[in-house]
């Protein structure tokens, strides 16, 4: 089944970046990885076919396929488009697939919905930061499920769950994938469930529109409070999944970077304003339509940035790496702080070892540009780290070699030949 469900990862491959090539020309964006992960888990909620369209083909979305296989689901997959048909289920997801990705958690929520039980690993913490998940916990027991954790595992229960008002509100803000959870458990309790400080990103929208697609009864998805009320069951659907805004913001830095000109086709622009406001601030010409996004220089020397990472609509934290390499070669002092992952500042140490002039204070990274950055080996740490070392070799001078690739085949599909194709000169080898 691996062969059905796309490309193995190629893990020990290394990307190769020659500098100085400007891009020009256009591409299509992939579909959502964060939509399309907790989508495919809540095909866990029926026994009926659910038909997905435009699933990214990365590791991501294969493990989640895999974790679903593990616990019987039929998965099948015919390139954008992935069925799945989860008839029976079992409840206990498999340690060996859920280490390797933390969002392998959302399926909690669709299996104590559908089984009234579930036992996931617990996701262990990352380069980004601890990567606690009590929100999520605390969700389910308001809805009358019993929570365990043991030897690594996390064990929820419930002999029904009975809709509550639940509050998500955390120190760092809402949780997106905490939000999705609990919804998966509230559409098939008993009586309304009114989730208070919900996450509002469109990728809590379209997982919304799906379940509601599958005959689930839920208002307000995208503001901070989604009123949830119980069906008896829900019925396959067919979705597509919404274009990937940090694909789309990722590449907007490429164009920004070093580009003469390039449209993104296939995106949704309002899901990126906070990045095309940023990028317009700082002097690039943006021009969108509805569904694509053009970035290029406008002869003005680009002005530097004072950023803020916050909880959509703000400025995503996961568009902070790709900035910092824009922001290092932008004449003047930047900064950016980081209010939802204050770590998440690894790709720092090796954008300097590039030339970057960086410091860190506290969870506030201050950026003085450089003329230049010079092609280094780099080591990526984690997904959009690795894509921002990508975005400083495609301006820096000489070649810089990203190792540990298998970051961003993680979360971007085809980044090398979609760079490629707006005239990069970057290349894919065996370490
Ligand atoms: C989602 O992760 C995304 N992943 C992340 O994208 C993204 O960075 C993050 O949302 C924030 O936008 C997916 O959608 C698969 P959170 P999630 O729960 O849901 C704290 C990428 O690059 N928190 O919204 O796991 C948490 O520590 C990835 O594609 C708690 O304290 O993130 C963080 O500080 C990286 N308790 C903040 O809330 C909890 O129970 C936001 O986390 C849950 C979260």
């Amino acid at each position: 089944m691996q062969g059905a469900l796309g490309s193995s990862s190629r893990s020990m491959d290394k990307i190769l970046v020659h500098g100085g090539y400007p891009l020009s020309g256009s591409i299509k964006i992939s579909g959502s990885k964060n939509s399309a992960l907790p989508i495919i888990a809540a095909s866990l909620l029926t026994r009926d076919p659910c038909v997905l369209h435009r699933v990214p083909d990365l590791s991501d979305t294969n493990y989640m396929l895999q974790i679903l296989m593990h616990l019987g689901a039929e998965v099948e997959r015919a390139s954008g488009t992935v069925t799945v048909k989860a008839e029976k289920v079992e409840s206990i997801a498999p340690y060996e697939i859920v280490r390797k990705m933390r969002a392998s958690v959302c399926v909690l929520g669709p299996l104590l919905g559908r089984c009234k039980e579930a036992t996931v690993s617990l996701p262990g913490g990352c380069v980004i930061g601890d990567r606690p998940i009590d929100l999520h916990l605390k969700g389910f027991q308001s809805l009358g499920a019993a929570v365990r954790v043991e030897n690594g595992n996390v064990k929820v229960f419930a002999p029904k769950l009975t809709g509550a008002i639940v509050s998500l509100r955390g120190k760092f803000g809402p949780t997106v994938l905490g939000t999705d959870n609990v919804m998966m458990a509230a559409v098939l309790a008993e009586g309304t469930t009114v989730i208070e400080g919900a996450a509002a990103e469109p990728e809590v929208c379209d997982l919304a529109d799906f379940l509601n697609k599958m005959g689930a009864k839920i208002e307000g998805a995208g503001t901070r409070r989604i009123i949830i009320e119980g069906v008896h069951e829900l019925h396959g659907a067919e979705h597509h999944i919404i274009p990937d805004r940090i694909e789309t913001g990722t590449f907007l830095v490429a164009g920004a970077i070093c580009g003469k000109g390039i449209t993104l086709n296939r995106v949704c622009p309002g899901h990126v304003a906070s990045v095309t406001t940023a990028l317009t601030e700082a002097g690039y010409k943006v021009v969108t339509t509805e569904n694509s996004i053009s970035v290029s220089p406008n002869g003005s020397v680009p002005k530097a940035l004072e950023l803020v990472t916050e909880p959509y609509p703000g400025f995503p934290t996961d568009m902070q790496a790709q900035m910092c390499a824009l922001l290092s070669t932008t004449e003047g002092i930047s900064t950016i702080t980081e209010n939802v992952f204050p770590q998440r500042y690894m790709h720092l140490a090796e954008l300097k070892r590039m030339g970057a002039q960086v410091q860190i204070e506290g969870a506030t990274a201050i950026i003085q540009g450089v003329e230049r950055l010079y092609g280094a080996p780099v080591m990526a740490s984690d997904l959009r780290a690795s894509a921002a070392l990508v975005l400083a070799g495609l301006k820096a001078d000489g070649v810089t070699e990203v190792r540990r690739v298998y970051h961003i085949d993680r979360g971007y599909e085809h980044l090398d030949e979609k760079l490629s194709e707006l005239g990069a000169h970057i290349e894919r080898v065996k370490e």
